[in-house]
């Protein structure tokens, strides 16, 4: 008969969830062959517990048993859970989990309407480090089509808002113009050490900020906000989209990357993640992003597809 889930995904995210977490993945990934023992001593952990989850993480494909009883990392364990790159998912991986114990408590908000005051403070590392991971295609793409969208208005200066680590900072930097990135300090000292690792450290000016508030003084070409509206409300994104037209120069162009309700096909299942992780957040429609940037006073404003991704891109310029 066949399932409504497929339990064997939920199941490989949690074993990978352990492996990480456990210190099995990083005992394995100094290289070699290791018998449960030596992972055992390794992490400091219990032999039974290690081997179980070894011959799991085989089954997974991210370890291999090489010899008898003799575990090494794979190199699809190595790409998406050790090393740098396109396809490192490892913080990813653990996002998703922490998320769920958000959306275990979704039957208390829907008593009372928020979830109980939470224990854990937002792991800040794991979460901007996910921001960063996965999908350079999708990045590159979001950049190219601003630049396209702002031109022949050259964009020299661009502020990323709620940059996270500043993965997307980096992207405009490295074409040339001078990128401000501005997000909680607690997450700016996490970008600090995240810009500090990249092959050429680019030169991006860090702006602690709290954006509901007030934003770096402009005037900027380009004010870019990725995944920022759908943490609150109507009103705060309404003030938001004005205290970005206000440090704007003419000419200047905001863009926005969100899910947005009718073209998303992650649409419903988000708006879920937001309920359980905020007091405000949604996703919004196409209609209410016009009705801000109009009142704000944009013009010319596009929705678009960012391919692969359920994302949308939003831009519109300031007269
Ligand atoms: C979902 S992440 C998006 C990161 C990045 N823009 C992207 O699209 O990958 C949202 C970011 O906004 C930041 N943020 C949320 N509320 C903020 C506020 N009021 N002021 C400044 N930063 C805020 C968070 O710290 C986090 O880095």
């Amino acid at each position: 008969v066949a399932s409504l889930i497929e339990r064997r995904e939920v199941e490989k995210l949690l074993v990978l969830h352990a492996g990480i977490v456990s210190g099995i993945v990083d005992a394995l990934a100094e290289g070699g062959a290791f018998a449960a023992e030596e992972v055992a001593r390794r992490v400091e952990g219990d032999l039974r517990a290690c081997r179980i989850l070894l011959y799991a993480l085989a089954d997974v494909g991210v370890v291999d048993e090489v010899q008898e009883a003799r575990f090494t990392l794979t190199a699809l364990g190595r790409t998406h859970l050790v090393d740098p790159g396109p396809d490192l998912e490892r913080h990813s991986l653990l996002h998703q989990v922490t998320k769920f114990r958000g959306w275990l408590e979704l039957p208390h908000v829907v008593k009372h309407g928020a979830p109980p005051p939470r224990r854990n403070e937002r792991d800040t590392r794991t979460f901007g480090r996910t921001m960063a991971e996965g999908g350079y295609e999708a990045m590159d793409h979001v950049v190219s089509r601003c630049l396209a969208y702002a031109d022949p208005h050259p964009v020299r200066t661009m502020l990323d808002a709620g940059g996270a680590v500043g993965h997307i900072a980096l992207r405009f930097a490295r074409q040339g113009g001078r990128a401000v990135l501005c997000d909680r300090p607690a997450m700016l000292e996490e970008a600090e050490r995240f810009l500090r690792e990249q092959p050429e450290e680019p030169a991006i000016t860090l702006a602690p900020c709290d954006f509901n508030e007030s934003l770096p003084a402009g005037p900027f070409d380009l004010v870019y906000l990725g995944n920022v509206y759908h943490i609150y409300g109507p009103d705060s994104n309404r003030a938001l989209t004005k205290r970005v037209y206000d440090v704007l120069g003419s000419g200047g162009v905001i863009a926005i990357r969100d899910f947005v309700w009718e073209r998303s096909h992650r649409a419903a299942m988000f708006a879920v993640n937001m309920l359980q992780a905020t007091e405000q957040g949604g996703v919004w429609r196409e209609g209410e992003y016009r009705d801000w940037l109009l009142a704000a006073g944009f013009q010319d404003v596009m929705v678009e597809e960012v391919p692969h991704t359920g994302n949308q891109l939003i831009l519109a310029r300031r007269p």
